[in-house]
């Protein structure tokens, strides 16, 4: 049996997307909400700043892999206009309706789509930019993963990761405490739900830190890879570019 992380547990590696889809069945109706509460309303300008460095253009093809409530797609379909497109995907069908929704609300109709990122259903070079926005973490082979983002992506395109990462030294004591004493009870007041909030602060700790992920993307076929640290590594936002 070939096992990976799931949080802090070891597990059979076919059953992590099992737990990860647990997760996010869990807590899709109220992950909106959680999202402000628990970073303060940060991941809006975590967010913001990604739109602003993909600089998304009228007309380009984009593609929102992991987008469950929709937040990038919604930026990236205002900045490509109806000349440009952009395809809202992720692997959990009730956070992917959620966001389906919270998009129609605002007037935007989206290629909604149910898909693996291990797996894409795109042909090669179909995108010019990828986005995967705290998505990476919870996937059971982000090498494959990252992988399929590159090759979807035509020469020149952009793949942009933001994701949780490694806080700079003198911040950890509070960022621990915060993670683990304040984010599990958050959930259980909020979202009735501690263990996936549990799940979030020990994934973040298994994720890779800023220069092994850098290290991965160049693995998985970018030519130029680059981070910037956001809000002192809480989150990095990395982007790599597919250089042929
Ligand atoms: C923390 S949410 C992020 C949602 C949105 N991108 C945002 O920033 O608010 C993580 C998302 O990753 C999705 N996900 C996890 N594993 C995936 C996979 N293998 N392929 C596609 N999506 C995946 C989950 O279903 C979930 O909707």
């Amino acid at each position: 049996m070939t096992t990976t992380d799931f949080g802090f547990q070891q597990v059979d590696e076919r059953d992590k997307a099992r737990r990860v889809r647990g997760v996010f069945d869990s807590v899709a109706s109220r992950y909106d909400v959680m999202n402000d509460l628990m970073s303060m309303g940060l991941h809006r300008a975590w967010k913001a700043y990604t739109v602003m460095v993909a600089d998304a253009r009228p007309g380009q093809q984009v593609h929102d892999i992991a987008g469950g409530t929709g937040d990038l797609s919604l930026a990236f379909a205002r900045k490509v206009g109806a000349s440009g497109r952009v395809v809202h995907t992720d692997i959990n069908e009730t956070m992917l309706r959620t966001g389906r929704d919270r998009l129609l609300d605002e007037g935007v109709a989206l290629p909604t789509l149910v898909c693996d990122a291990e797996r894409l259903p795109f042909a090669t070079g179909s995108f010019d930019l990828v986005s995967v926005a705290f998505g990476l973490r919870n996937m059971t082979h982000k090498d494959i993963a990252l992988a399929e983002m590159c090759r979807v992506l035509r020469p020149g395109g952009r793949l942009l990761v933001l994701e949780f990462s490694r806080v700079a030294r003198p911040l950890q004591p509070a960022y621990d405490w915060y993670s683990f004493r304040v984010l599990p009870r958050l959930g259980q007041a909020v979202a009735g739900d501690a263990d996936s909030y549990r799940y979030l602060a020990e994934s973040i700790r298994m994720h890779p830190d800023q220069d092994t992920l850098k290290a991965m993307m160049k693995q998985a076929g970018f030519g130029h890879v680059d981070y910037h640290n956001l809000t002192g590594g809480v989150v990095a936002l990395h982007v790599g570019i597919k250089c042929q």
